[in-house]
């Protein structure tokens, strides 16, 4: 049996142990525990593939690109009986604790440079409530509404696994059964130079990041969470980032459609709102429905507009899908070697070790890095289903500092909601002609998490209180 540091010479890859004399015998276990994760053999396929020969392009992808099918909302022409017939379907299958949510909070967050899991980021507009406790709010009020707990399952990362989970613990589980939360972290990835050598980022230590969101499948799988919601009867896994405190996170509607068309994976749509917004795009090609990030989609495309001057290719995709429990385990236990899901190459900058041992900080990209996305699993999927949902009511994510996506952007779509339900249920509100609110206040989703449940629950009170600024409604 060989030494992990002999297997790494024989492949080329002996300066991952240039060090190795030199650590103390708790740091060779932890330097040989972690080459031992890394597949060489795979690592060696894709500095191929993708950094020695990287090849076909923008131009190749777009040649037989059409835009995908969506089901349209009642107010773009769907049909409302329908829409009635997904929501039934759906509560039925919320009744029956089918159901469980899971959030995908392993990513660095680096635009927005904030020191700490990004959710545990404040963005509610009067409590600075963070990302965990509204989607943790949000889950209770759903589990409640419909009589079952809604198991919720956390994807984090080496870099954030422990302080999410003690943020979690500090603040209770913010009133969610703690048997129900599940956190498991995902697979990590070696960077490498140029030449497809591994870099470290300490004598003992190897440049390892997350392997992308992609990597939830196979992390759903390796740390057991698949076979713990087989054994609970949860075959519906309702998806979404982190970093989005307006989705609905439990949506009975979106559940509905997935059980009706028998899919395997579904997903949310919003009409891209210009051009070069920097959201993925729904497409088909070859009868299979995909996926095409921003970054790929050639302008010619991303600009064409139909004969009513709307985008050809407007599908956003807002990163929300449904996935099947039986679909995971498919793609994410490896047994499916037909459906697998591939790695994209990011050029980033990452700190390293030179040959004498001295840490390097890169002004510019030095380095590879190898992601999944989990979206490139829609090509594998059976019937997929895209389904339009409104912007307003489902996404405005918090990405960057200042600008687009920010935390202003973010507050000021929660309160334009907040004044929507406050106003359909009969609320003198003044509100600017964007409908932002001229206070601010905020609605716990225990108050209401839609416009019927916010109606509800303003009319049940006896005392109902005048909308100031800084008002919270519990
Ligand atoms: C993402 C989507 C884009 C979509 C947009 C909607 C990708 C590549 N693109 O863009 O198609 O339109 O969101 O908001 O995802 N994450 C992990 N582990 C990782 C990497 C990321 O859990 O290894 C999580 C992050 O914590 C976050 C989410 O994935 O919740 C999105 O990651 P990010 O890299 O910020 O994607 P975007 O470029 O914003």
């Amino acid at each position: 049996m060989k030494t992990p540091r002999e297997h790494f010479e024989e492949n080329d890859q002996g300066q991952v142990f240039a060090f190795y004399d030199s650590l103390s015998d708790e740091e060779k276990v932890n330097l040989d525990q972690q080459a031992a994760e890394i597949d060489l053999n795979e690592l060696d396929r894709l500095v191929d593939t993708l950094v020695r020969h990287p090849g076909g392009g923008n131009e190749s992808i777009a040649d037989s690109l059409e835009p995908a099918d969506c089901i349209p909302l009642p107010r773009s022409g769907g049909h409302q009986a329908l829409w009635e017939e997904a929501t039934e379907k759906g509560e039925a299958a919320l009744r029956a604790g089918r159901v469980a949510a899971f959030t995908v909070a392993g990513g660095q967050g680096t635009r927005l440079g904030y020191d700490g899991p990004k959710g545990t980021f404040g963005v509610t507009p009067v409590l600075q409530k963070s990302l965990f406790q509204v989607f943790a709010e949000k889950i209770l009020a759903s589990s409640r509404a419909y009589g079952k707990p809604i198991p919720w399952y956390i994807l984090t990362s080496i870099i954030n696994h422990e302080a999410t989970v003690a943020f979690f613990e500090e603040n209770e589980y913010f009133g969610l059964p703690s048997d129900k939360v599940h956190f498991f972290s995902q697979g990590l990835m070696p960077a490498v130079d140029d030449d497809g050598k591994i870099l470290l980022s300490g004598r003992g230590q190897i440049a390892l990041s997350p392997d992308g969101h992609g990597g939830a499948l196979r992390a759903l799988v390796r740390s057991g969470s698949i076979r713990e919601m087989e054994a609970d009867g949860i075959d519906v896994i309702s998806y979404f980032q982190v970093d989005n405190p307006l989705v609905r996170c439990i949506d009975p509607a979106f559940i509905g459609f997935h059980l009706l068309h028998d899919s395997e994976l579904s997903s949310k749509m919003v009409p891209k709102a210009y051009a070069e917004e920097k959201v993925g795009v729904f497409c088909q090609q070859g009868g299979k429905s995909l996926v095409v990030e921003y970054s790929d989609l050639p302008d010619r495309l991303a600009g064409e507009t139909t004969d009513d001057g709307e985008l050809r290719f407007r599908a956003g995709s807002i990163a929300i899908h449904i996935f099947s429990r039986s679909f995971v385990d498919r793609l994410g236990s490896g047994i499916d070697e037909s459906a697998k899901l591939p790695f994209h190459l990011a050029n980033k900058k990452v700190p390293f070790l030179d040959a004498s041992g001295s840490l390097q900080e890169p002004t510019d990209p030095n380095a590879y890095k190898f992601e999944m996305f989990v979206f490139d699993a829609l090509p594998f999927a059976k019937n997929p289903v895209i389904i339009e949902t409104a912007r307003e009511d489902d996404f405005s994510p918090v990405k960057n500092a200042d600008g687009v996506d920010s935390p202003q952007t973010c507050r000021d779509d929660q309160l334009r909601q907040y004044a929507r339900w406050a106003k359909a249920a009969g609320i003198d509100l003044a509100t600017d002609e964007t409908g932002l609110p001229g206070i601010s206040f905020e609605v716990s989703p225990f108050f209401g998490d839609n416009e019927d449940r916010f109606a509800a629950s303003w009319d049940a009170l006896t005392h109902k209180p005048e909308l100031t600024d800084g008002l919270v409604l519990v």
